[in-house]
């Protein structure tokens, strides 16, 4: 049975991740970081407390990107086939607030992963979650060869990120590669973040429970994926023949605006009515437009997204308005059940870990 070690595991793609991995047969080990609260509710569904008797492939440990004593034990006590490295402060607005924390998590924490395999000597293949913001301000449409500029603290982190793990490839021979993933989104998206921000609100002003959104830049144009078909990249990523990097995305980029008239218009609302502008949310340093070029995904890894824009924002509103009790118009899960024959089910019943 095949070991992998999930950073990140409580995130939105950790979750999924393990998902796929324990559809695989993997046993999953999560790191997971101590908190006061409950912080495991994206993965809740699929874990079993060995205390009950039940048998599990998923098994939790404590430990934090802050932390090399923590990396070190983890990696040497589990000596996993594999490593994903999804744990970060992820949030670009958050990082102007938090630069000195960001750049610890989210820049050296990944050297501190990478340090404890070497040090661990460990046949291991690492994967690290590289972000579409490092091109920041670099011309669309963004390839493998698009020069970074960075333009956050969050994006300046992840860039340190992805030229350690390239070199800690080339100067040591370990297996470590980096998925440059634009954005990608999903109903377990964090509730801080633009798009999962906007699909909840729709739902709460439909319930009446809300009246107005605030928001910052309308205008920026991101590339939106479907989260659960970018996980599975990363996976493939670590499977093939020799390590490389490599940009995942759709090929499509929209605006904040278009992604309300999308939302909005879903349950028969004008966004113009609720939404309103409010400076705290805009950055210092914007990034106006990213839109991936997948071309080397799809020769390399015969990697391409099922889901796109309008398909995705579907998947989100059904999801939230549900969550309130609302009726769905449904649409977002029977385009899953038509186009998406994988592993993963929106309403994550699918995997079964007990086998
Ligand atoms: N989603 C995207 O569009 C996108 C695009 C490109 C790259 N990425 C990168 O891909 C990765 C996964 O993204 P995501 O959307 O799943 O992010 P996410 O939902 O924000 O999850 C981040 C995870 O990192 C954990 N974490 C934060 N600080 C930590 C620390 N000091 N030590 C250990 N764990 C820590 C969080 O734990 P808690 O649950 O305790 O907070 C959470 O499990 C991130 O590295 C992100 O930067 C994401």
């Amino acid at each position: 049975m095949k070991k992998a070690l999930v950073t990140g595991i409580s995130g939105q793609d950790g979750s999924y991740l393990t998902e796929l991995l324990l559809s695989k047969g993997y046993q999953v080990h999560g790191m997971i970081r101590r908190s006061s609260t409950f912080n495991t509710g994206r993965i809740d569904h699929i874990y079993r407390d060995p205390h009950n008797g039940d048998k599990t492939r998923l098994l939790l440990h404590h430990g934090d990107l802050a932390s090399s004593v923590s990396l070190a034990n983890l990696i040497s006590e589990i000596e996993p086939d594999e490593i994903y490295n999804l744990a970060a402060q992820s949030h670009v607005r958050v990082s102007f607030d938090l630069p000195e924390y960001t750049g610890d998590v989210t820049g050296i924490g990944t050297l501190r992963i990478l340090e404890a395999i070497r040090r661990s000597g460990i046949d291991t293949r690492f994967y690290q979650a590289s972000t579409s913001e490092m091109f920041g301000g670099a011309a669309p449409p963004q390839t493998e060869a698009t020069p970074f500029a960075p333009q956050s603290p969050y994006a300046a982190a992840k860039t340190y990120a992805h030229w350690v793990t390239k070199n800690y490839r080339e100067a040591y021979g370990i297996f470590a590669c980096s998925g440059i993933l634009f954005n990608h989104e999903s109903p377990r998206r964090g509730e801080t973040f633009v798009t999962r921000k906007v699909t909840r609100a729709v739902a709460a002003i439909k319930a009446g429970k809300q009246k107005h959104l605030y928001l910052g830049n309308l205008d920026a144009k991101r590339d939106w994926g479907y989260a659960p078909e970018y996980v599975e990249v990363m996976w493939r990523l670590l499977q093939h023949g020799e390590p490389l990097d490599i940009v995942i995305g759709t090929g499509e980029s929209r605006t904040v605006r278009e992604f309300l008239e999308e939302a909005f218009g879903y349950v028969g609302l004008d966004y113009q009515d609720y939404v309103r502008i409010d400076e705290r949310y805009f950055r210092p340093t914007e990034v106006d437009y990213l839109l991936a070029d997948p071309r080397m995904a799809r020769e390399v890894l015969g990697w391409e997204p099922k889901i796109k824009f309008k398909d995705l924002v579907r998947i989100m509103m059904d999801a939230d308005l549900e969550l309130l009790g609302l009726e769905a118009p449904g649409d977002g899960k029977r385009l899953l059940s038509d186009r998406f024959d994988g592993w993963h089910r929106w309403d994550d019943q699918l995997v079964s870990m007990d086998k």
